[in-house]
């Protein structure tokens, strides 16, 4: 069975994080996120192909996840020649292939047991099963209604405010017969959302829901990027690299040189070979990537840095977000929910979301 994961998305919401980095492989702690979502998949033995489903910068994504092997599932890349929305790049990957397929919004992350809803699918002899999950603020989903017997009754995406009937939203996984993508046109852009699930609905075909109560957050803002990694740090979210470490755990990679005076409170983490000179701390909530260097009285309180970053001398990231290559100054002060791009260079004694 095929797993296509949709992941072409540009990640507008994300940037600048993801001007050079798409979506798919932002780092979450040193890992490209699309890697928890491949562990996910390898849990159903059913599943011997992954397919990407890539458009926007896809040499970059596949130079960092490769070819798969070892053992699990060969994973395999198609490439929109334009975006075709979510309807049409899951036709475009599917091929002429008719098995069963997985598919998953490239951006969720859940601990939802994909075995059972296959099962599910197959038990109910269904032409389409999609994972709903209950949130707060369905207007930002796609808004599920179901009835008794578990059936979808209604798919609206992005519902107003006065069309919000009920808490269930799509989760952004479906296991999908191919048999019924004769109605998603072909080469042109279609939304599986807005065309293609309504007419599930519309024509009452087989359409079962599979109710999660379990973890789940699709990563696509800021606000929830930070929040996946506060989650996985306290063990919410049981994953790597905290999911077999005690709560308030320091994780640390392969050559981490803390010198004398420097200090690790957890939950946090520090990425391999980087380096915290005498006097620098790395407060609970935090990340730092691999190969960065934190200068003497450097804070990191609550934020996360990018790998390769440089912290001057008494500077103080707090409740921050900061990309690759950065450079931050001596004294500076970044904070509030600032986010800054890959190589930016802030000079000595700035404040960033300081005010004045
Ligand atoms: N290949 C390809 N081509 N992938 C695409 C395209 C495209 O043209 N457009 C979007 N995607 C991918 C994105 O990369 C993402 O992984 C996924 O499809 C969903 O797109 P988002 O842009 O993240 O949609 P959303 O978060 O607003 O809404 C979707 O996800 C919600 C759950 O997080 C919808 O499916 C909602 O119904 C759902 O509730
Ligand atoms: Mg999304």
């Amino acid at each position: 069975m095929k797993a296509i994961l949709l992941a072409g998305g540009k990640g507008t919401r994300l940037r600048p994080l993801t001007l050079h980095t798409p979506k798919p492989i932002v780092p979450v702690f040193d890992r490209a996120f699309l890697n928890y979502q491949i562990d996910l998949v390898r849990t159903v033995p059913e599943i011997d192909e992954i397919v990407l489903s890539l458009n926007y910068q896809p040499r970059r994504i596949q130079e960092v996840l490769g070819e798969g092997g070892d053992g699990g599932p060969r994973i395999s890349y198609v490439v929109e020649p334009s975006p075709l929305g979510t309807g049409g790049a899951i036709k475009y990957a599917t091929g002429a292939d008719t098995g069963t397929v997985v598919v998953f919004n490239g951006d969720v992350m859940t601990q939802v047991n994909l075995g059972d809803v296959v099962r599910l699918h197959r038990e109910r002899r269904a032409k389409a099963t999609i994972v709903l999950t209950p949130v707060d603020n369905p207007s930002e989903y796609g808004l599920v209604e179901t009835d008794a017997d578990g059936n979808v009754r209604r798919f609206l995406e992005k519902p107003g405010p006065n069309d919000v009937t009920c808490d269930t939203i799509n989760a952004g996984i479906y296991v999908l017969e191919p048999e019924t993508f004769d109605r998603i046109p072909k080469d042109t852009a279609s939304s599986i959302e807005r065309a293609f699930f309504p007419s599930l609905v519309e024509r009452q075909e087989a359409f079962v829901a599979f109710v999660y109560h379990g973890y789940w957050i699709d990563i696509g803002t800021p606000e929830k990027y930070l929040q996946v990694h506060r989650d996985i740090m306290d063990r919410r979210f049981l994953a790597e690299p905290f999911a077999a470490q005690p709560r308030g755990a320091q994780v640390l990679g392969r050559d981490v040189r803390i010198e004398d005076g420097a200090s690790v409170e957890g939950p946090c983490y520090v990425g391999d070979r980087t380096v915290l000179k005498a006097g620098a701390r790395v407060l609970p909530y935090s990340v730092v990537g691999r190969d960065c260097i934190l200068e003497e009285g450097a804070v990191i309180d609550a934020s996360i840095v990018w790998p390769n970053g440089r912290v001057s001398r008494d500077a103080a990231l707090r409740n921050a977000i900061v990309g690759r290559h950065c450079h931050i100054g001596r004294d500076v002060v970044v904070e509030a929910g600032t986010i800054l791009g890959d190589k930016s260079s802030v000079t000595d004694h700035s404040r960033l979301g300081a005010g004045l």
